[in-house]
């Protein structure tokens, strides 16, 4: 179905699309929120450009439009609003690890993980600075039937230990030094979530599996669990599965956890670069058996 309000600009084969007709800045009505709605459900991650008079509350309000907003557990928001955070890197920091430089689908270790995450450009590099965006529709679809059938009936284990927990990559505040980053010990919980879930809205199955927080399966060592996990992360972020997305003043990306897993690229050093981001809440992730009963009700 043709869009009426917005101009949607497909950019590559798996994922993405650059949404025009549309200012950030000014509160929208039903009909245009509702295109994005489905603009984003087709495309899996979109993007808007010359959105650079929005602040904070501007963002806050367009995410607003598709949810409650998610708790930040690891990062403090901002001032300027409380469910915006800053993702921030100095000129300086140019060895160290930046924020969301790892393949992951944002908070995942949470029980009701992010849905959509919005993130805009306040500062860019020169050149570098990307983020890579990848298809877990097409990861899934992409297996064999027979790993397809074992994967629908697993769990995997999610923390965020190796990221925010005592010895996790931040608690070395050398890294990420200029973003609010709390680490402590309840970064050790553990939170299951199936390995195949179902996405609420377009009916498809995803693969939910990722090296930043994805431990190991249920009932499993991480020995054990490593060496398929190691084959998912790969077949997770195969080239054809990806869209690239070059930032440009301004511009506003906003994502769908529940089918697409992210990375930002840290190749900028020697250069400043500072976003901001916000998420809304999702649902549990559904496995395939608690989405069937859902899907023959509707
Ligand atoms: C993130 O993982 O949310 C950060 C993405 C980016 O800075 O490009």
């Amino acid at each position: 179905m043709a869009y009426q309000r917005i101009t949607v600009s497909r950019f590559a084969g798996a994922c993405g699309a650059e949404i025009e007709g549309v200012d950030l800045t000014r509160p929208l009505d039903d009909d245009t929120v509702a295109e994005i709605r489905r603009a984003i459900v087709e495309n899996l991650c979109v993007f808007f450009r010359g959105q650079g008079g929005m602040t904070d509350a501007d963002q806050a309000r367009f995410a607003r439009y598709f949810g409650a907003f998610g708790r930040e557990p690891f990062v403090e928001g901002e001032e300027t609003h409380p469910n915006v955070i800053a993702v921030v890197k100095e000129a300086d920091e140019g060895g160290k690890p930046n924020f969301g430089g790892n393949w992951h689908s944002d908070w995942s270790f949470l029980e009701t993980p992010p849905a959509f995450t919005f993130l805009r450009a306040l500062e860019l590099p020169p050149y570098g600075g990307d983020t890579m965006f990848a298809s877990q529709y097409l990861a899934y679809e992409s297996l064999s039937a027979g790993l397809r059938a074992t994967l629908e009936g697993l769990n995997g284990v999610y923390s965020a230990r190796r990221s925010y927990g005592p010895t996790g990559a931040f608690a070395d505040n050398r890294n990420a030094r200029s973003m609010k980053i709390r680490t402590g010990p309840e970064a050790l919980e553990e939170v299951l979530h199936p390995i195949v879930r179902v996405h609420p809205e377009s009916g498809r199955r995803a693969l939910y599996a990722n090296p930043a927080y994805t431990m190991r399966f249920e009932n499993m060592s991480e020995r054990e669990s490593q060496p398929l996990l190691a084959y998912l992360f790969a077949q997770s972020v195969r080239p054809e599965f990806t869209c690239r997305f070059t930032w440009s003043a301004g511009a506003l990306a906003m994502w769908d956890n529940r089918c697409v897993q992210h990375f930002a690229i840290n190749d900028y050093g020697g250069f400043r670069r500072e976003m901001r981001r916000s998420t809304i809440m999702g649902e549990r992730p559904l496995s395939v058996g608690e989405a069937r009963p859902m899907r023959a009700a509707e």
